[in-house]
């Protein structure tokens, strides 16, 4: 199963990259990650039907369409997802690339909270572009800074590596699987 896996951090030793590379690791199979931060701030006058997608949409999309499933990791900020990864979610709301296809949700944050204000909002927005998000695939990670190596850039803590892998059998595997 190919996975695209987006990260809503531009953060250098992002704890949020550690998630994903860890997440990465555990996958049994090919994937890809979308440079979102090269994208240009959506405009639908350039998402029309005679528009040409500028080249960071177009990879975008083409990396989307070619996954079988999709992984977004993100923190959260002022209780609210990262402006980066909601435009990139916005280039992909009228290609359709996102449409029934199974996505994990995984939020972290140095707070107990786990970012789940983040992930509440990102599964309404993938729900609404008819994304199909796993509830059992999804994930709010709590006080996750002694939670990953800076060095290493992955995730050290056994505990979460091991949610981690459930998390990513719960996507692979589908909603079918798993309890909502
Ligand atoms: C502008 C800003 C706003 C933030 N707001 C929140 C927040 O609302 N909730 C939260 O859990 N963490 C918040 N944080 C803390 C981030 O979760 C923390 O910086 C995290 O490490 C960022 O992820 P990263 O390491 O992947 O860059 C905020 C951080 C910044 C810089």
């Amino acid at each position: 199963m190919r996975l695209l896996a987006l990260s809503g951090s531009l953060r250098a030793r992002s704890s949020t990259g550690a998630v994903l590379r860890s997440a990465l690791d555990l996958h049994q199979g090919p994937a890809t990650t979308a440079d979102i931060g090269a994208l240009p701030h959506f405009n639908p006058d350039l998402d029309g039907e005679d528009a040409t997608p500028p080249p960071p949409v177009a990879a975008l999309r083409t990396a989307a369409a070619a996954a079988d499933a999709i992984l977004v990791v993100s923190p959260e900020y002022a209780h609210g997802v990262p402006g980066v990864l909601k435009n990139a979610l916005d280039w992909l709301v009228s290609s359709g690339e996102c449409v029934d296809k199974p996505v994990a949700v995984i939020t972290a944050s140095p707070f107990p909270t786990g970012g789940d204000h983040a992930n509440a909002q990102l599964r309404e927005t993938l729900r609404m572009m008819s994304a199909e998000v796993v509830p059992a695939a999804c994930r709010e990670i709590p006080a996750i800074g002694p939670k990953t190596d800076p060095a290493t850039e992955r995730v050290t803590d056994e505990a979460t590596l091991a949610d981690l892998r459930a998390a990513l059998s719960h996507l692979t595997t589908g909603p079918a699987s798993a309890p909502a």
